[in-house]
């Protein structure tokens, strides 16, 4: 699918429009009186926007209408200065009035990363009661390596087409992870990924070509739209 390429100046101004796009979708989902399923990204990129969520939009937003998940988990625990959860708890989750109930983190306290990984495919499949979950939004970034969530290039877990969340294992720490698999990423009504900085150049501009797409590029097989700063978008 080609993707919708929108260029910001800078990180902030990316963010903004980002939250503005989010409200709107919220507002209208809760208008159609249907829930919001939104699965959020880790690392540092949407860390922004969520504060800007948290910040603009946290006394507007009707939360109880909204559901999070997580796209990917690093395998430690929630208070982890590593943690996706514990990021998105600080950055929004404890800014506003969302319902624990709504809240569908990772879990990682099981010794083995596979039974967690299977304890939440197991949340999600009760959440969803589908053949596959159904997010309204999925939001993702992408890594130098072209990897998205915690799917990596030339990984076994690219060619995962049944299960909705594995473990997989990161070049960089922490090495352990849970990740939702490319059939579970990608059945969302909106994907959007936010790319920033000089170090995603080239990487963006690869995920954008037909060739490398059909090699292995995990985060080209579902772009939809893409939210770049100015640095990350200069070779296109
Ligand atoms: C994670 C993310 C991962 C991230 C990319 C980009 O757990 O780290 O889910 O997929 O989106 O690595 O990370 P940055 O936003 O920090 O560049």
């Amino acid at each position: 699918m080609k993707p919708d390429i929108r260029v910001f100046p800078d990180l902030t101004s990316l963010s903004k429009s980002v939250a503005s796009e989010i409200d709107v979708m919220i507002t209208r989902s809760a208008k159609a009186g249907g829930k919001f399923t939104l699965a959020l990204a880790g690392g540092n990129t949407p860390r922004t926007l969520y504060h800007v969520m948290a910040e603009d939009y946290g006394s507007k937003i009707t939360w109880g209408n909204v559901h999070l998940f997580w796209g990917d988990e690093r395998y430690v625990p929630p208070n982890h200065p590593q943690s996706n959860y514990r990021m998105v708890r600080e950055m929004l989750i404890d800014q506003t009035s969302i319902p624990i109930e709504n809240v569908h983190p990772m879990p990682t306290n099981y010794p083995d990363p596979e039974e967690a990984a299977q304890a939440y495919e197991k949340d999600l499949r009760n959440y969803f009661r589908s053949e596959w979950p159904y997010f309204s939004l999925m939001i993702l970034g992408i890594g130098p390596d072209g990897h998205t969530a915690s799917l990596f290039p030339n990984s076994r877990t690219l060619e995962e087409k049944q299960r909705w969340v594995v473990t997989s294992t990161s070049t960089s720490e922490p090495k352990k992870r849970l990740t939702l698999t490319l059939p579970a990423l990608s059945n969302a009504e909106q994907i959007f990924f936010l790319v920033s900085g000089l170090e995603k150049t080239e990487t963006f501009r690869n995920a954008l070509s037909p060739t490398v797409n059909k090699i292995n590029c995990p985060a080209t097989k579902s772009v939809v739209t893409c939210w770049v700063d100015q640095d990350a978008a200069h070779l296109l």
